[in-house]
């Protein structure tokens, strides 16, 4: 592991102050996350928010690799983690091996996140022991989701103690950090007091590590509605009226003027 890497993971580790995630799938955002963030997901949910799709299942290796590495490319500062698209580790240790290593081969990112529990361990096992840095993801697992009809998850006794296997089982197979995402919050408590790695909430408890949100949905450019979403700005007004306002111009000939011109 190269130094910038261990020092990362042992500032993370040892810190008290909460740990900052945002995703960022571009360039622009990169750049601006970078300044603020301690970790940038590049985070499969790239493919309902930036190209249309219902659910992260449709997203691609490649696409996840392209944004990774426009994302790595423009962060200086923050630990970059690309999520393992679905279907890229789930079949086989030795495919998830292959593809976790081209993500990082190709974008120069930290450490890849694969969401599941107990039923992925061998595979995080595999990819801890050659060298992968693996975050976990546990609670609402988006890839599992078809009908993007998302819950809160550990509300039946049955389903807390899934949760709380999960976390056992994937904390020992040793993933550096993980999120939890959309579960009730006394699991959470419970769960957090058990494990010593970092624990990234989203919808899950102010008692993590950090938290982390997407990028594009604290900015207002989406309309997932999630009660864990605090919205800082309404970005699509904004572009809405400049668009509107450039549309109008150029029908009124307002635009271009002189000043435009060669
Ligand atoms: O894909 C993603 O952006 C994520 C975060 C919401 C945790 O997994």
């Amino acid at each position: 592991m190269k130094t910038k890497e261990k020092l990362f993971l042992k500032r993370i580790t040892n810190r008290k102050e909460p740990i900052v995630c945002l995703t960022a799938y571009s360039k622009n955002i990169a750049i601006i996350v970078d300044e603020f963030a301690d970790i940038i997901l590049v985070g499969d949910s790239l493919g309902p928010v930036i190209y249309g799709y219902d659910s992260t299942r449709d997203v691609s290796l490649d696409m996840m690799i392209n944004h990774g590495k426009a994302v790595v490319r423009n962060s200086k500062k923050a630990i970059v983690i690309v999520d393992m698209p679905f279907g890229s580790y789930e079949h086989s240790k030795y495919e998830a091996l292959k593809n976790a290593k081209l993500i990082l081969k190709e974008t120069g990112a930290f450490g890849v996140k694969v969401e599941g529990g107990n039923e992925i361990s061998e595979t995080i096992k595999y990819l801890v022991k050659n060298q992968v840095n693996v975050m976990g993801h546990i609670g609402m697992l988006p890839q599992k989701i078809k009908n993007g009809l998302f819950r809160v998850y550990g509300e039946s006794e049955k389903e807390k103690k899934k949760i709380k296997n999960d976390a056992e089982s994937i904390v020992s197979s040793g993933i550096f950090a993980v999120v939890i995402e959309a579960t009730k919050e006394t699991l959470v408590r419970e769960i957090i007091k058990d494990i010593s790695i970092p624990t990234i909430g989203i919808g899950a408890s102010s008692e993590c590590s950090g938290q982390v949100l997407v990028t594009e949905d604290i900015l207002g450019m989406t309309n997932f509605n999630a009660k864990f979403i605090k919205k800082y700005s309404d970005l699509n007004k904004v572009i809405k009226s400049s668009i509107k306002k450039f549309a109008c111009d150029v029908k009124s000939k307002k635009y271009p003027q002189k000043k435009h011109l060669y």
